[in-house]
C-alpha cells in the first residue's frame, strides 16, 4: 500500500507563499537572484551574508513580504547559531535553506597555497554543512523542510586549477546525500544544484577571458548561464512540487558533464 499521508497537494506555479527561507550569500550574484525570486514567489526571507544587501530590504517591501538581514560569516559557528535563533524569533520556523555563500579562487597545482585550500573548504563545504545541521534540527521539530546546496559542475568533473574548489564542491554533493539518508524520514529534503559558469562577479572574474571562450566551445549548449536560471531551479527544489526529490544533484551545465 502506498502511504498517501505524506503526500501534499502542491501549487503548480511553485508558490512559496507562507514559507520562511534563509538564503546564504544573498547579497550578490546567484544568492541575490535566488532571494529575489523567492520574494516574488511569496516567501518571507532572511538574507545571510558578510556584506549588507543593497536591494533586498526594498525589494521585499515592494512585494509585501518580510525580510531579515543577517550580517555574518558562514565559517563562524556563533554567526550560524545567531542566524538560526534570530530567524526563529522573527518568523517562528524555517522551511527553506539555500546554502549559496561561496568563494571561487582558482590555482594550478604549482600555485597551491594552504591559505586558499583552507578558506575554500571552510566557506564552501564546512560552513554550509554546519548551517544545514543547525537549520535541519529546527526543521525536524517543525515537521520538515527543504535544503538546497549550491555545488558546481566542478564537483562532478575535474577541471584545471580547481583542486580546492572542485574538492569542496564534490564534498557538498556528498554532504547532500549524507543528510538526505538520515533526514528524509523527518520530511527534510536535501538537494544540490550544480551550475556551470554563471555570469556573476565570481563567474566573470574566472571566465571572462580567452579560457572562457575556449571553454564555451566544449559545452553542448555553447553558452554560460545566468543567475536567474539557477534561481528557477532553486524555486522548484524549495517548493512542494519537488517533494519526491531527495538527495539529487540537479546539473545546470548546458550538457557539459554528459560525457
Ligand atoms: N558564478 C559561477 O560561475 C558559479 C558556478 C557554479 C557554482 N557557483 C556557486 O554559486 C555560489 C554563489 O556564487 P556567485 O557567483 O553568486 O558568487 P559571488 O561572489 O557573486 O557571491 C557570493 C556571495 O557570498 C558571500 N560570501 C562569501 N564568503 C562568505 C562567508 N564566509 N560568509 C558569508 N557570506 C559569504 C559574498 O559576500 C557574496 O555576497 C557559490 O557557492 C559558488 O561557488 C558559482
Amino acid at each position: 500500500m502506498i502511504d498517501e499521508s505524506k503526500y501534499r497537494r502542491f501549487d503548480e506555479n511553485f508558490s512559496l507563499a507562507g514559507k520562511t527561507a534563509i538564503v546564504t550569500g544573498a547579497s550578490n550574484g546567484i544568492g541575490e537572484a535566488i532571494a529575489q525570486m523567492f520574494i516574488r514567489k511569496g516567501a518571507n526571507l532572511a538574507g545571510f551574508d558578510m556584506n549588507p544587501s543593497p536591494v533586498l530590504a526594498d525589494y521585499a517591501k515592494e512585494h509585501g513580504v518580510s525580510y531579515l538581514e543577517i550580517i555574518g560569516d558562514i565559517t563562524v559557528t556563533d554567526d550560524i547559531k545567531r542566524t538560526v535563533s534570530s530567524v526563529i524569533e522573527k518568523f517562528g520556523k524555517i522551511d527553506i535553506l539555500v546554502n549559496c555563500a561561496g568563494i571561487g579562487i582558482l590555482e594550478t597545482l604549482e600555485e597551491y597555497t594552504e591559505k586558499v585550500w583552507d578558506k575554500t573548504l571552510a566557506v564552501n563545504l564546512t560552513g554550509g554543512t554546519r548551517m544545514a545541521l543547525a537549520v535541519g534540527e529546527t526543521m525536524k521539530q517543525n515537521g520538515g523542510g527543504s535544503i538546497v546546496n549550491i555545488a558546481s559542475q566542478a564537483g562532478i568533473v575535474a577541471l584545471e586549477r580547481h583542486l580546492a574548489y572542485g574538492t569542496a564542491k564534490a564534498g557538498v554533493i556528498q554532504m547532500t546525500k549524507q543528510l538526505t539518508l538520515e533526514w528524509a524520514q523527518y520530511g527534510i529534503r536535501v538537494n544540490a544544484i550544480s551550475p556551470a559558469v554563471i555570469m556573476t562577479d565570481m563567474g566573470r572574474m574566472n571566465w571572462e577571458n580567452e579560457k572562457g571562450e575556449a571553454f564555451k566551445k566544449l559545452i553542448p549548449a555553447r553558452r554560460f548561464g545566468y543567475p536567474e536560471e539557477v534561481a528557477a531551479a532553486c524555486v522548484f527544489l524549495a517548493s512542494d512540487a519537488s517533494q519526491l526529490i531527495n538527495g539529487a544533484n540537479l546539473v545546470l551545465d548546458g550538457g557539459f558533464t554528459i560525457s
